[in-house]
């Protein structure tokens, strides 16, 4: 959830809405600390205005409910110039914005205000975000993000979302994190080189697959990208992703795809070159009965633990590795198996049984997701 005010700031935008409400259920609630607020605004008549207490807090988390924003819209084209002190002296660093359908007219004039603000980390998640983007400003007049995260957000305009809201932001975002989302095939005409990004997280995007990533990695974007993280993304086999890598020219050094079904690549496949700055690779969950072929020929971390090997993999077959997981594998505990495929059985390997637990949880959305599809 996005943790600054949207209400408080469309309060700013809308002072005629500041009232006092004599209403008892008190949707917001801020600590005693003045450190976190959150608001779930659930009330089929919600009190939008308890959320002005947000107004002092560091992190501040909004639930919408699941309400239509359009009421809001009618303030969007203040210009927020005149309320900059008042944003300015708004202590959020972090916000997270939920479970609402909100125009996107809004959602850029909410990114305006708040690019008065000092905040860092912006979080989107089970957003309906309706109608055209405005045209992008001429000089970015967001916030200045550190990080981005968005789980679960649709956008009228399809995978073009990424680069209209990217012109909203000020450069200098490091971490984008994308989970569950509705598009990753962006236009890569449309998107701007990220100069500062050192990490992509596109995990629980079950769909996405090979091809997928293929359209979601547009080259020469992220020159600087450092940690890749496809944590159950439906990857299909290493050369595919090495694929991918190679194709969008970037060069992490670290590549996370546990908890995919992966195969291992057929024999005859196209080999790929690994990126040379590739050090760390976990191939944790990956069903693998056997080790993948063609992987880097030389890596500091390999993690393979969790997996269906049943014998010790031999010398030649592995990469030159300093550091080598390979517990919970059937070979070295008989009862491996039967954890990761029965997560409720506690035993142990409960290291195993817990993460197995967890893809359970991502087994569930991808059915969700399965349904859905990719546009
Ligand atoms: C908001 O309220 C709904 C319904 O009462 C509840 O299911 C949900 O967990 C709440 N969310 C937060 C962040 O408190
Ligand atoms: C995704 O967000 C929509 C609202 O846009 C919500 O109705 C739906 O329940 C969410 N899905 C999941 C899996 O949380
Ligand atoms: C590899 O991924 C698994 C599951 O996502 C995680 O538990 C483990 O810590 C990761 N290993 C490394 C070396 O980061």
């Amino acid at each position: 959830m996005a943790r600054v005010c949207l209400p408080c700031l469309l309060l700013l935008l809308l002072p005629p809405l500041l009232r006092v409400s004599a209403d008892t259920t008190e949707p917001c609630e801020l600590d005693d600390d003045d450190f976190r607020c959150v608001c779930n605004f659930t009330d089929p008549k919600p009190d939008w205005s308890s959320a002005v207490q947000c107004m002092v807090a560091v992190e501040v988390e909004i639930r919408g409910g699941g309400h239509s924003l359009d009421q809001f819209l009618k303030g969007a084209n203040t210009d927020p110039k005149q309320y900059a002190d008042t944003i300015k002296a708004l202590r959020v660093r972090r916000l997270k914005l939920g479970a609402a359908q909100v125009p996107a007219q809004l959602l850029v004039a909410v990114l305006r205000a708040l690019g008065y603000s000092r905040l860092k980390e912006l979080t989107l998640e089970d957003l309906e975000v309706t109608g055209p983007t405005p045209p992008a400003p001429l000089e970015a007049t967001g916030p200045a993000l550190t990080t981005l995260s968005l789980r679960n957000v649709s956008w009228a305009t399809g995978g073009a979302w990424l680069g209209e809201l990217q012109q909203w932001l000020k450069p200098g975002l490091r971490a984008l994190n994308i989970a569950q989302a509705h598009s990753l095939a962006f236009p890569c005409a449309g998107l701007s080189t990220f100069e500062a990004l050192t990490t992509l997280d596109l995990s629980d995007n079950p769909s996405l697959g090979d091809s997928g990533l293929m359209a979601a990695l547009c080259p020469n974007k992220f020159p600087a990208l450092q940690y890749l993280a496809l944590r159950n993304a439906g990857m299909e086999t290493p050369s595919g992703v090495c694929a991918a890598l190679a194709a969008a020219r970037v060069q992490p050094q670290s590549l996370d795809l546990s908890h995919n079904s992966l195969r291992v690549t057929a024999p005859g496949a196209t080999r790929c070159v690994w990126p040379s700055a590739l050090s760390s690779l976990n191939l944790s969950f990956a069903g693998l009965e056997q080790v993948p072929k063609g992987l880097p020929p030389k890596l500091s971390v390999l993690d393979l633990s969790c997996n269906k090997l049943s014998r010790e993999p031999r010398r030649d077959e592995l990469p030159e590795v300093n550091v080598l997981t390979l517990d919970g594998n059937p070979f070295l505990d008989p009862g491996a198996l039967q954890h990761q495929d029965d997560p409720m059985i506690s035993g142990v390997v409960p290291a195993c049984a817990r993460s197995a637990l967890t893809m359970g949880v991502s087994g569930t959305l991808a059915l969700l997701q399965g349904a859905r599809g990719f546009a």
